[in-house]
């Protein structure tokens, strides 16, 4: 599992190579851009003030909704990542930390309208995602909601499917969502929206 020297590391380059993924429609970034702005719209169509981020890394996502007047707080390991972020939300509190370990104390003293966590969570063991998502439930304000965008499948077949199309290229490391294993366990509304072969949307509040 890579950790945050690893993420420093990767975090110049980060948004080419994701880009570079996602437009040749291939494991692990194909939809990665439709991702992310379905989750852009949703929070904004939504109203929503207060977001939180979870492993944020450059800001692509959290950056658009700072400039639309988001309020912005985030979460994330890599020192590198972070100071790219700041360099486009100067005004985001955010925080070098490490989610699994929970959320810091500065963090979970604040009621979110959208919290949000894209291509970070498969960092974390089912067990772990679960517990974790699950609390960050009670930091939501009213009507607020958790958009979780990953490499992510409806069902186990799925997600074989595409490992075997994979080959190498396949991260055994990476624990990615199987959304028919997780939502029975996963508190409140849950819903699932397939966006690629490989990546979709869990919304739950
Ligand atoms: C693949 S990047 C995704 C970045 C961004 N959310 C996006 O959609 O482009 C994963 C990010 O999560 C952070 N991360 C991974 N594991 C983490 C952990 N255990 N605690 C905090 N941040 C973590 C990494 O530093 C990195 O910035």
């Amino acid at each position: 599992m890579m950790n945050n020297k690893g993420f420093d590391l990767w975090a110049d380059g980060y948004d080419v190579s994701v880009g570079l993924s996602d437009e040749a429609n291939i494991y692990p970034f194909a939809g990665y851009k439709q991702v992310l702005n379905r989750i852009y719209q949703q929070v904004l169509e939504k109203g929503s003030q207060d977001v939180l981020d979870i492993g944020f890394g450059t800001g692509t996502l959290t950056a658009k909704l700072y400039d639309q007047g988001c309020r912005i707080w985030g979460l994330d390991f890599s020192a590198r990542m972070i100071e790219l972020a700041r360099e486009k939300m100067p005004q985001a509190v955010l925080v070098q930390g490490d989610f699994a370990q929970g959320l810091p104390e500065e963090l979970r003293q604040q009621k979110y309208d959208a919290i949000i966590a894209t291509y970070s969570l498969h960092h974390l063991d089912d067990d772990a995602k679960v517990g974790f998502l699950n609390t960050l439930l009670f930091l939501l304000k009213p009507n607020g909601k958790i958009y979780v965008g990953d490499v992510a499948f409806e069902t186990r077949t799925e997600l074989e499917a595409c490992r075997a199309d994979s080959g190498e290229e396949w991260d055994d490391e990476e624990i990615y969502f199987v959304y028919n294993e997780l939502k029975e366990k996963l508190s409140g509304e849950v819903m699932f929206e397939k966006i690629s072969h490989c990546a979709g949307i869990i919304a739950l509040g």
